[in-house]
Parts: C-alpha cells; sequence; structure tokens
C-alpha cells in the first residue's frame, strides 16, 4: 500500500507512479485544516506548527492497514523534517511487523535523517531502503522510481 502527503503535488506523481507499477492502493493523506496555498506563508506557518509539536488532524480516518505487510510511506520534506501530516499518520497508526519503504521528495535537502525519525515512531517496524528525489531529479523520477523497486524486490 502506498501512503503519503503531497502539498505541491511532487511526492503524488512518484506516489500514483509507485501503484501504477506495483498494483499497491494509493492513499493520500489530506488535512481537515487547509494549509497556506501561498509558498512563503506556508513556510512560516509550517515552522510555527513544527516549533509547537503540533499533529494535524487528517481527514482520513480508521485507514485499513491491516491486510499490508508493506508500505511505501511518502512525504516532502518541510524544514528538514518529515512533513507534518505524515508525522499525524505515525503516531496514529501502529505499524509493528511491517516493512515501511519511505519515498521523500525536497528541493535540495534529501532525508535529513528521517529515517531515523520514523524509527524513533515506529520501533518494530523495518524500514527499508528510502528513495529520495530532489527538485534536481524530479525529471527522472520515473527510472528512479523503478530502480529503487526492483532494489526492493518489486
Ligand atoms: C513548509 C515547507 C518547508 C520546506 N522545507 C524544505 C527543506 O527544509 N529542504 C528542502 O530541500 N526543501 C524544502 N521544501 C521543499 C519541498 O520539500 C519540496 O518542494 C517537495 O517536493 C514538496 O512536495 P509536494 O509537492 O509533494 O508537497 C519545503 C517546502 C515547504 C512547503
Amino acid at each position: 500500500m502506498v501512503i503519503y502527503y503531497s502539498r505541491s503535488g511532487n511526492t503524488k506523481q512518484i506516489a500514483d507512479y509507485i501503484g501504477e507499477k506495483t498494483g499497491a492502493d494509493v492513499i493520500r493523506l489530506e488535512t481537515v485544516k487547509t494549509y497556506p496555498s501561498d509558498y512563503n506563508e506556508m513556510l512560516d506557518y509550517a515552522q510555527e506548527e513544527q516549533r509547537n509539536g503540533e499533529k494535524p488532524e487528517l481527514k482520513n480516518k480508521n485507514i485499513n492497514i491491516e491486510d499490508y505487510d508493506t508500505i511505501f510511506l511518502g512525504y516532502p520534506i518541510w524544514w528538514g523534517e518529515i512533513a507534518t501530516p505524515v508525522y499525524t499518520f505515525l503516531d496514529e497508526y501502529n505499524l509493528s511487523g511491517k516493512k515501511i519503504a519511505p519515498f521523500v521528495t525536497s528541493g535540495s535537502s534529501g532525508l535529513s535523517g528521517t529515517r531515523s525519525d520514523i524509527k524513533k515512531e515506529e520501533p518494530n517496524a523495518e524500514i527499508l531502503d528510502a528513495m529520495s528525489i530532489t527538485s534536481s531529479t524530479l525529471n527522472n523520477y520515473k527510472s528512479l522510481t523503478d530502480n529503487w523497486l526492483s532494489k526492493l524486490g518489486f
């Protein structure tokens, strides 16, 4: 199963492609509140949210993760961290015993230690090799995703 958050669509195109290639179900996390559409306003907003340790409420309720043993988890980097809506997901769901394959988009930061942040939230999950796509490799996302999936055995 693919679970992801995407504000401006970069992570979404990769999530949809993974779904297409693997036949996995794809779920987009959405927040109850609407984030600012202006980029600079959004930067400040997200920084404040992180400072306060807020976990924005998700519209998605009771996602059925039971029947899936591998979760492709997609998120953008916000200020060097996992985007907060994905933190809400990690908070609300227990992924013990599951495999988590993170895929990450960012301007340039890359994974930025978020793999170990997932491990902290989900100590009993197995975190597989992550894929990081930045603005300079985004055009290439299909072949990068193909390589990554085949390395993971899909
Ligand atoms: C609030 C916010 C903070 C961001 N912080 C970073 C950052 O620390 N490093 C970075 O390389 N990109 C940063 N970015 C850029 C996004 O990670 C990048 O554009 C990402 O691909 C957006 O994914 P999306 O289109 O799926 O929402 C930030 C973007 C936003 C909106």
